[in-house]
C-alpha cells in the first residue's frame, strides 16, 4: 500500500451506529465484552456447552507457552456435532446446503437427514477402504457437496482431513502429502468452470508418482471426461460410497484429538501445516458465528463465498454452520458463470440473509458495476461480512450500499488460517462499524498493538498485531516441527501470539488492520510467501537468481512482481524476452499454482544487494510500486536499482 493511500484510508472518519434491528437480539447485550473479559476462559467454558459432549470436559484450558490444551478430559465426535445431533432433535428435513453448480440449470437440496446418511456411507466407505484414526487423508477436491461429506466423513472416523484447494498443482499436491504423510487421497474427475470442464485427476495421477504411502483413493465423477485408472488404487465414489449403510455408529475422541491439517504460507518457502484439534476449534467457530452473524438458524439462510480449500471454507461452510444448525448456499462457480449477475441472481432465488465473502471479490464486482446487482431483489440481505484482506473503505461503501442497501450492518473480520475462527471483529448489534476497520476483538480474545519492544503503542498509533492469551481454536501447531511452531509465532515477542500483521489503533482505540509485515503477500485473499515464489522460479534452469515482491495492486490487493536475473550462456540474447517471460509465468503456475504466477516479471542483469549480500527487497517493493527509492547508501551498486526501475518501465508483462 502506498503511504498516501494509507493516510487516506486512515483518515475515513464515517462511523455507523451499532443496527437497532440487532440490538433487539437476545445475542446482543453489550455486557457480553465485560463479561468475557472478566474471566476469558469461564466464557469459553461456557460456549463449549453449545456442543454435544459424549462425557462433558471437567478441564477448561491448560497452557504452557504456546502449548494449550483446551476441555482436555471431554470427548465427542465433530461429525455428530455437526449432523446426527440435527436428526436426532427432529430436524433431519431442515435443508442444510442449497448447491449451486456452475451452470444455472445444476443444483441439489441436501438436507440434513440426507448428509448424515451420504457422511455415514462415506464413513463406511473409507473404513473399507482401510482408513483409520489418526490416518491422515488428503482431499482435492471442487466445490460440490462430497468435498463437505468426505471432510465429515474422514473426522468422524477420528482421521485427520488435508485439503488442499482444488486449484494447487501437482507438484504443490505432492509435496503436501509427503509432509503430513497421507495415506489416502480423495478427489473428483474434475469441476467445471464458467461451463467448460477441466480435469483434476491428472494432477493427482501426477502428484501421487512421488508419493507411494498412497493407498487409495477416492472419485468423485463430476464430469464426462476419460479418466486415466490405476486398478487397485483408485475407486469410483458412486461404485463404492452409494452402495454402503446408511447408518455408521461413531466412536468418541478426546477434545484434544486432532481433526485436520491445512497448509498455508509462511515465510519460508515450505508452506506450513497448522493443524487443529476438535473441542476447541468447534467451540470457537460455532461461538462466533453465533454472535458475530446474528444467527437466527430458523430463517436466515447464510452464504459464505469461499472456498473449502481455504480456512474460510473449513471454519464457516463446513464446522461452525453445520454445528449452529442453519441452511446455507453453496456455490461451485466462478462470479461471472452464466453472467455478470450470477452471485446476485443466487441472492434473489434462496433469499440469502447473509453474504461473507472477500475484498478481492467486492472490488471485482464493483469494477463490474453497480447496475448488476440493481437489476435484482436483495432485500433478503440482513448483514454483510468480509474476510481475508484489509478492505478499502471505498470497496466497503460500494458493498453497503449497492449489496446491502445502505441497510445491513458489514462485519470486517480478522482471523486466519493459524487463529481457526474470527478473533477481531464488530458485532453488529453492539459495535459501531466504520468503513475499513476490524474495531474490535471478538469477546473472550485478548489482542493487542505493540511497537518493537513489545510494549503496547497508545490510540492513534501503529505497531504489531498480537494475541495476548490463548484462545480455544487456537492451531496447536505446526504438524510434525513444534520448534518452528515455537520460533515462529511465539518468538518475537515472548509470551505472546505474533500474528505477522500490521495493525494501528485510531483515535476511539478501534483496530484498523494493514496488511502483512512480514514476507507474506496476500493476493486476492490467497497467502502466498515471496520466498515460496522465488524458490519455484529459481527452480527454472534458466533462472539464476530472483526476488519476489508483493506490490499493491487495486483488485487483487497485492499482486506479486518478480526481478530475475538468467543465467547467461550462448545464444541467450537471442531468445525473446517476452517469451521467456511468459516461459516463466508458466512455471510458477506449474510448481505451485496459477494465483502465483508473477502480474509483472522483471529480467535484470543484476539485483540490487547490501554490501553482506542481501536482496533489498525494500527497494524493489518502491520499484514495483513506483515510489521514490529508500535509502540506497548501504547498496553495493546504487545504479542497479536505477536501471531497475528503468527496465520495469521497457520489459514487463502481464495479463490477468
Ligand atoms: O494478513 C491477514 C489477512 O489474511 C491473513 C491470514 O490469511 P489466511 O491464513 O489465508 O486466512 C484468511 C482467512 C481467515 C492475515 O494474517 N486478513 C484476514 N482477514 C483480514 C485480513 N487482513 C485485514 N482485514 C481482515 N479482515
Amino acid at each position: 500500500m502506498t503511504e498516501a493511500k494509507l493516510e487516506a484510508w486512515l483518515d475515513e472518519t464515517r462511523v455507523f451506529a451499532p443496527s437497532p434491528e440487532f440490538a433487539k437480539q437476545a445475542n446482543a447485550q453489550p455486557s457480553i465484552y465485560t463479561d468475557a473479559a472478566a474471566d476469558p476462559v469461564s466464557w469459553w467454558r461456557k460456549q463449549a456447552d453449545r456442543l454435544v459432549w459424549h462425557k462433558q470436559p471437567t478441564n477448561t484450558l491448560e497452557w504452557e507457552i504456546p502449548f494449550a490444551k483446551w476441555f482436555s478430559d471431554g470427548t465427542l465426535n465433530a461429525s455428530v456435532n455437526c449432523v446426527d445431533r440435527h436428526v436426532a432433535a427432529g430436524k433431519g428435513d431442515k435443508v442444510a446446503y442449497y448447491w449451486v453448480g456452475d451452470a444455472e440449470s445444476d443444483s441439489r437440496t441436501i438436507t440434513y437427514q440426507e448428509l448424515q446418511d451420504m457422511v455415514c456411507q462415506a464413513a463406511n466407505a473409507l473404513t473399507e477402504l482401510g482408513v483409520k484414526k489418526g490416518d491422515r487423508v488428503a482431499v482435492y477436491m471442487p466445490m460440490i457437496p462430497e468435498a463437505v461429506v468426505a471432510m465429515l466423513a474422514i473426522v468422524r472416523l477420528g482421521a485427520i482431513h488435508s485439503v488442499v484447494f482444488a486449484g494447487f498443482s501437482a507438484d504443490a499436491l505432492s509435496s503436501r502429502i509427503l509432509d503430513s504423510d497421507c495415506t489416502f487421497v480423495v478427489t473428483a474427475d474434475g469441476a467445471f468452470r464458467r461451463g467448460a470442464a477441466s480435469a483434476l485427476k491428472p494432477a493427482v495421477d501426477e502428484a501421487l508418482e512421488s508419493c507411494p504411502n498412497v493407498k487409495a483413493v477416492l472419485v468423485v465423477k463430476r464430469t464426462a471426461g476419460d479418466v486415466h485408472w490405476t486398478d487397485g488404487r483408485d475407486h469410483w465414489w458412486h461404485e463404492t460410497v452409494d452402495r454402503q449403510s446408511t447408518s455408521h455408529v461413531p466412536e468418541f475422541f478426546p477434545s484434544e484429538h486432532t481433526m485436520f491439517i491445512m497448509y498455508t504460507s509462511g515465510t519460508t518457502a515450505k508452506p506450513k501445516g497448522i493443524y487443529h484439534t476438535t473441542g476447541g476449534y468447534l467451540t470457537q467457530v460455532a461461538t462466533t458465528q453465533d454472535y458475530i452473524f446474528d444467527l437466527k438458524p430458523d430463517t436466515d439462510i447464510l452464504w459464505t463465498a469461499a472456498d473449502i480449500g481455504w480456512i474460510t471454507g473449513h471454519s464457516y461452510i463446513v464446522y461452525g454452520s453445520l454445528i449452529n444448525g442453519i441452511t446455507q448456499v453453496m456455490y461451485e462457480g466462478l462470479p461471472d458463470s452464466g453472467g455478470k449477475d450470477r452471485w446476485w441472481k443466487i441472492i434473489e432465488q434462496y433469499k440469502v440473509s447473509i453474504l461473507y465473502t472477500a475484498p478481492t471479490t467486492i472490488r471485482t464486482l464493483m469494477k463490474w458495476g453497480k447496475e448488476f446487482p440493481a437489476g435484482h431483489d436483495l432485500s433478503s440481505l440482513r448483514l454483510l461480512g468480509t474476510v481475508g484482506e484489509p478492505i478499502n473503505p471505498e470497496a466497503w461503501m460500494w458493498y453497503r450500499e449497492n449489496i446491502g442497501g445502505s441497510r445491513c450492518p458489514i462485519v470486517d473480520t480478522w482471523w486466519q488460517t493459524e487463529t481457526g475462527a474470527i478473533m477481531i471483529t464488530p458485532l453488529p448489534g453492539i459495535t459501531a462499524t466504520k468503513p475499513g476497520a476490524a474495531m474490535r476483538p471478538f469477546p473472550g480474545i485478548g489482542v493487542d498493538v505493540v511497537d518493537n519492544n513489545g510494549d503496547s503503542v497508545g490510540n492513534g498509533e501503529g505497531g504489531y498485531l498480537v494475541i495476548t492469551h490463548p484462545w480455544p481454536s487456537m492451531t496447536r501447531g505446526i504438524y510434525g516441527d513444534p520448534e518452528r511452531y515455537r520460533e515462529t509465532y511465539w518468538s518475537r515477542f515472548p509470551g505472546k501470539y505474533f500474528a505477522g500483521d500490521g495493525a494501528k489503533r485510531d483515535e476511539d482505540g478501534d483496530l484498523w488492520l494493514l496488511g502483512r509485515i512480514d514476507d507474506v503477500m496476500n493476493i486476492s485473499g490467497h497467502r502466498l510467501s515471496t520466498t515460496e515464489v522465488e524458490h519455484a522460479l529459481v527452480g527454472h534452469p534458466a533462472v539464476a537468481e530472483a526476488a519476489v515482491v508483493g506490490a499493491s495492486d487495486d483488485t487483487t490487493g497485492q499482486a506479486i512482481v518478480a526481478f530475475v536475473t538468467l543465467r547467461m550462456s550462448a545464444g541467450d540474447e537471442e531468445k525473446d524476452q517476452a517469451a521467456m517471460i511468459e516461459e516463466l509465468r508458466q512455471h510458477v503456475a506449474k510448481v505451485i499454482s496459477p494465483i502465483a504466477k508473477p502480474r509483472q516479471i522483471i529480467l535484470t542483469p543484476d539485483l540490487p544487494k547490501t554490501r553482506s549480500g542481501k536482496i533489498m527487497r525494500r527497494l524493489l517493493r518502491d520499484v514495483a510500486e513506483n515510489r521514490q527509492l529508500g535509502d540506497v547508501t548501504t547498496l553495493t551498486d546504487p545504479t542497479v536499482v536505477n536501471m531497475i526501475a528503468d527496465l520495469m518501465d521497457t520489459h514487463s508483462s502481464g495479463d490477468e
